[in-house]
């Protein structure tokens, strides 16, 4: 099957032979494609609602990969044991649900477990809440779809000094995805810089919002050439 260029960057940085849960998996398609390119041989697709899971179930199964994937309900990673997984996926969502599912996972989150994120808003929130709670972030990508950019990172448990652009920036951004990463940063100073005058408009301005965005805005800056 053909992922969009945002599941396939996620699907193309698991490695070969992984046990991988995939939190909040819908259509199934991480998992899926992993089985159909012979990436892995074991998977546990999850989802809080029945029908997504149904639906990852039917096209897991239809491809003729069914015995090889579990499928549970699940909230977050509740229904995940311990070294049940290598690799854990949780793509599509915002970065605050991801907080809370990583919050009350971490018991089956050890030293060993990859975590590939992928969220949908509120990216520095995540990694924030990650530097503060025992995770590095060892890489992360930008994917461009269809004019949007995507962020994903990837994570594991040990202690890390971050600075304010390992938060805003995300660690080897530019170095990983340099096909895309002028235009993320000029958007990303447009989106700042729009916040920023949206503020100073307002009857009255946040002033530490307001600062919080100068101070990003001189971090995007730095990027642009
Ligand atoms: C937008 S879909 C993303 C599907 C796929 N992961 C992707 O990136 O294309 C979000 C999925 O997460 C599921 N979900 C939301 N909250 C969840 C939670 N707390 N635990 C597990 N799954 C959750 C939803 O039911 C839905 O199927």
């Amino acid at each position: 099957m053909e992922l969009s260029p945002r599941l396939l960057k996620i699907a193309s940085l698991i490695p070969k032979g992984e046990k991988v849960a995939d939190v909040g998996t819908d259509h199934g398609y991480i998992p899926l494609y992993l089985f159909e390119n012979n990436i892995i041989s074991h998977a546990i697709a999850m989802d809080v609602n029945p029908m997504p899971l149904k639906r990852a179930e039917d096209n897991i199964t239809a491809a003729g990969f069914g015995e090889k994937c579990e499928f549970r309900l699940s909230n977050g990673l509740e229904k995940l044991l311990e070294n049940e997984a290598t690799s854990v996926v949780i793509a599509g969502m915002g970065g605050l649900l991801m907080m809370d599912i990583i919050s009350r996972g971490m018991p089956v989150i050890n030293k060993e477990t990859k975590l590939f994120l992928q969220p949908m808003i509120a990216a520095p929130e995540l990694r924030l809440f990650l530097f503060e709670n025992g995770f590095t972030i060892e890489n992360e990508y930008v994917v461009r779809e269809e004019n949007k950019f995507y962020n994903i990172i990837c994570a594991r448990r040990g202690e890390w000094k971050y600075s304010n652009e390992d938060i805003y920036i995300g660690r080897n951004t530019k170095k990983n995805s340099p096909e895309v990463f002028d235009e993320y940063i000029k958007y990303k100073y447009r989106v700042c810089e729009n916040i920023i005058n949206g503020i100073k408009k307002g009857r009255n301005p946040d002033l530490n919002e307001l600062k919080k965005h100068e101070n990003q805005l001189k971090i995007f800056g730095r990027y642009i050439k």
